[in-house]
């Protein structure tokens, strides 16, 4: 009986293309993870690891790895619900294997790259083999360039999918957003000499990447799951989608003024960037409320019992409802305003916000899509949290808020000592790290990343059996 239990009950190829694209996206957090508590040692024993590993190199695996991870599970969440939103397979899937594979292996050179070249002179060679020097898309040229293509192959995909097949809400609030942001890669691309201009440039990929287009994917995203695991009615879920829609763009373009207090561009943008970032937060109070609503609506609606067809999948959903409301809104409000951002800027204060955003944001809900892919793969109706979900979930998002606040702590000692007190100085700087409060902080974040890899590992044992263990209980029962 147990040998008749198949893994493979993918009904489309594209769901299947899907899952190789989570294989990748799961290996890659834990590198990052990884790289983070490297990192993270480091701060604290600068003579770990020296002259062997950097801590540069560390600190950009781990942002990078985060990044592509990130882009991966975000690619496979696509490949998920296509055949689900258009009712047909994925035109051109055989392609996007390929470029899938093509991916896959560029990334892997990418990362051996910086492994075993960590120091030497920044040139034009270097930009195009090994790293362009741009935090979070350090990729060098030639990778960039094969980015873009394979992109395009996908962008194909989804879009000849999309014409033939079905067009629901989603589907169109997807294509224009996946266009959106695809394009704004571009602007990361080209190198300028001039600092302010390059980095006017290189915050147009990331601010209006996390800020903008990546919110209205997460929206795309959770208007589908929650139609498929609480049965949410479409006209409702769609309906605050384009409102979203509406909301994020106006205020995460502008809001971008907010990385443009201190590089030299404009004075203006200190009013552009305070007024239209303080008003960022609106929609993510607006998704919060609208999310706990469809929750309370369709329990309502069902005699108070909610069918949950899985349950895993929904928790992450109900964590990324909070966090990013957390995360990106209230923490990214703190130092929003120049004249908070002043004293702020760069310092763990900015870390805390970017780890709990980051995470609160877009590590919930693409965890949350995994189990989704999971639940296709063994065709099974209803997956219930298992023990290891329970304790991937209490540890890796406990881990996380542990670290945000030790890291606002550390950035408060900043803030006080080496910008309120000592003026910003270079001498400031060093005093500031070395202040007990700070170092405590240090300390408190390494710990915490202990307990996320803890919970990592909890997480990777769940999703390896609970697929099949919940095949089992189905087949049993029937
Ligand atoms: C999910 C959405 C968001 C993510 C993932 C995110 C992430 C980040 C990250 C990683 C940084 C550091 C960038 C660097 O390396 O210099 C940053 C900076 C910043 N974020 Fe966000 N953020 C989000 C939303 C927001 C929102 C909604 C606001 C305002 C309400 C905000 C305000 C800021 C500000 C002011 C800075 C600059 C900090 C500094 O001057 O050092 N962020 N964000
Ligand atoms: C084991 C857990 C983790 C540890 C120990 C860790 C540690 C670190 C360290 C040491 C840095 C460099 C900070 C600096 O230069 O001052 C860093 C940066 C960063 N990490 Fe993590 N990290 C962890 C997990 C994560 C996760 C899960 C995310 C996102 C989902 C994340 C996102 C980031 C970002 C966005 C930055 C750049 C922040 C900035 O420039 O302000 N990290 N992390
Ligand atoms: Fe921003």
């Amino acid at each position: 009986m147990v040998n008749s239990i198949k893994t493979n009950e993918f009904k489309y190829e594209s769901e299947k293309l899907g899952m190789m694209y989570f294989r990748v996206a799961a290996v890659l957090l834990g590198a990052q993870l990884l790289m983070g508590l490297i990192a993270a040692i480091q701060f604290l024993y600068p003579n770990f690891l020296f002259e062997i590993f950097d801590f540069s190199v560390a600190r950009m695996v781990h942002i990078n790895a985060l990044v592509v991870w990130m882009l991966y599970a975000m690619i496979g969440s696509v490949y998920l619900l296509l055949p689900s939103e258009t009712g047909i397979e994925t035109i051109g899937v055989g392609i996007g294997k390929l470029l899938f594979w093509i991916l896959t292996a560029a990334v892997t050179v990418v990362v051996l790259v910086y492994i075993f070249v960590q120091i030497g002179a920044g040139t034009e060679a270097s930009i195009w083999f090994i790293n362009e020097g741009r935090e979070y898309l350090e990729a060098p040229r030639w990778a960039d360039i094969g980015i873009v293509v394979v992109v395009l192959g996908f962008l194909f995909n989804v879009y000849a999918t999309a014409i033939k097949g079905e067009r629901t809400g989603v589907m169109t609030v997807m294509m224009a957003n996946l266009l959106a942001l695809a394009g704004l890669y571009l602007a990361g691309m080209f190198f300028t000499d001039n600092i302010t201009v390059d980095q006017y440039w290189w915050w147009w990929v990331i601010h209006l990447w996390v800020e903008a287009t990546w919110e209205v994917y997460v929206a795309t995203i959770a208007a589908w799951a929650l139609m498929q695991i609480i049965g949410a009615r479409r006209q409702i879920v769609e309906m605050w989608l384009w409102i979203e829609v509406a909301m994020l763009f106006g205020s995460g373009i502008l809001g971008l003024g907010h990385h443009y207090f201190w590089i030299g561009t404009p004075e203006y943008w200190w009013e552009i960037g305070a007024l239209f970032s303080a008003l960022e937060p609106v929609p993510l109070v607006a998704m919060f409320v609208h999310v706990l609503y469809d929750w309370g609506k369709e329990s309502g609606s069902q005699g108070g019992k909610a069918t949950l067809a899985n349950s895993p999948a929904f928790a992450w959903i109900t964590a990324n409802a909070f966090g990013n409301f957390l995360g990106a809104g209230v923490w990214g409000f703190f130092h929003t305003l120049p004249q908070v951002n002043i004293y702020t800027h760069g310092t763990q204060f900015t870390s805390s916000h970017g780890h709990l955003a980051f995470w609160g944001a877009y590590a919930t809900i693409l965890i949350g899509m995994f189990y989704m892919g999971i639940q296709r793969a063994h065709g099974v109706k209803k997956m219930q949290m298992t023990f290891s979900t329970k304790m991937a979930f209490a540890l890796l998002n406990i881990g996380m808020l542990g670290m945000t606040v030790a890291l606002l702590i550390s950035g408060y000692g900043q803030v006080l000592i080496e910008r309120a007190q000592m003026g910003a100085t270079w001498e400031g700087f060093f005093v500031s790290q070395n202040a007990t409060w700070f170092l405590q902080g240090m300390g408190w974040r390494l710990v915490m990343g202990a307990v996320m890899l803890v919970g990592f590992i909890y997480l990777v044992l769940d999703i390896l059996t609970i697929g099949k263990n919940a095949k089992l209980k189905e087949v049993a029962k029937a």
